[in-house]
């Protein structure tokens, strides 16, 4: 993406400072406590803020916008103080807000050249960028059509288009996927990835689902009630379950004659899509599972693909830590 915007990109990211960092970051709606002293740092890359309905995601990222004040507790964007400098985070932060804002009767190019201006952008240089991010985000083709009449799919992407608009150091994305199809979502997820990962924007990125932000996140940060759950890196989500997960050349056959002779020799398995998932042995069981799957293997006359760790899913994970979490210990 071309760099329109007069920000110094390159004196943000020589800085080092996290693009998010909260202390007791606290908002009470007097009914609600939707933060209750929230600590949490973000850095570059993507990072999933995830959490159930009401777990407070958006109101955390209204608060760093300074489109709503927090009860008590501090937090900095970019290294820019949210009491007292909003006016230099506005100007290095995208929001695409989580619920419809777009005018029916304006065209996305409309939309997307005004956001840009409203930023500080002449007007030939807001509409080369709105043409650009327009693109990125395969909009190129109904850019001139009045958004009214986009499906719920290019309104999503038009949302994107002008959290982009300004060329923004971090973009904060509430709920991009929400009410996408399958494979919509999918394309969307995509977006995300290259935001983060090829323009290199840092990237907050919410959704209830956990299981979708773990394959575009390098962080996921939990939010329970208002509470930091769990922050940490997606692969630290990702340990390892001890089952083995082994592919043999063929096709169900090879792999059900692989998965019964290990069975038989006293590893549980079972047939999983187009691979055989191996139980670890029985405590106590000192033999060397690989060393059995390839033996196994090469008695049958199977050539062996690959032996790989089965990983645990956030989803998962975020399950029976919120179980934890409200069960009485
Ligand atoms: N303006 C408001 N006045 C009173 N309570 C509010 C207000 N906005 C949000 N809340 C409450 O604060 C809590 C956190 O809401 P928030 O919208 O931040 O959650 P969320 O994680 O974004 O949820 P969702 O996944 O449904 O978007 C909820 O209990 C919500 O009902
Ligand atoms: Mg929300």
């Amino acid at each position: 993406m071309a760099t329109l915007h007069p920000v110094d990109r390159a004196a943000d990211r020589r800085s080092g400072v996290p693009a998010i960092a909260t202390q007791g970051l606290t908002k009470d709606y007097g009914s609600v406590l939707a933060l209750d002293s929230l600590d949490v740092t973000v850095g570059t890359g993507v990072t999933g803020l995830v959490g159930a309905n009401g777990a407070g995601k958006s109101t955390l990222i209204k608060i760093l916008l300074g489109l709503l004040d927090p009860t008590a507790g501090s937090a900095q964007v970019l290294g820019h103080d949210i009491a007292t400098e909003g006016a230099e985070i506005r100007a290095r932060v995208g929001y695409m807000p989580e619920h419809e804002c777009l005018p029916p009767d304006v065209s996305a190019s409309d939309f997307v050249v005004h956001m840009a201006q409203m930023s500080g952008l002449p007007h030939a240089a807001a509409r080369e960028r709105a043409a650009d991010v327009l693109r990125h985000v395969g909009l190129a083709e109904e850019r001139y059509r009045p958004m009214g009449g986009y499906s719920t799919g290019m309104k999503q992407r038009a949302k994107l288009a002008q959290a982009l608009a300004h060329d923004p150091r971090l973009v904060l994305l509430d709920e991009p996927t929400n009410g996408l199809d399958p494979a919509s979502r999918d394309d969307m997820l995509e977006l995300v990835r290259r935001i983060g990962h090829d323009f290199g924007i840092a990237v907050l990125v919410t959704s209830h689902l956990l299981g979708e932000l773990e394959r575009v996140s390098d962080h996921v940060v939990v939010l329970d009630g208002g509470r930091l759950l769990r922050a940490s890196a997606t692969t630290d989500f990702l340990d390892t379950t001890g089952t083995l997960l082994v592919e043999v050349l063929g096709g169900a056959t090879e792999r059900d004659l692989l998965g019964r002779a290990l069975h038989d020799a006293g590893f549980p398995s079972r047939p999983r899509g187009n691979v055989v998932a191996v139980e670890p042995p029985a405590p106590g069981d000192t033999r060397n599972v690989h060393d059995m799957i390839r033996d196994t293997a090469v008695d049958l006359g199977l050539g062996l693909v690959r032996i790989q760790p089965d990983h645990h899913r956030i989803e998962d994970i975020f399950r029976e830590e919120v179980a934890g979490a409200v069960q009485p210990h």
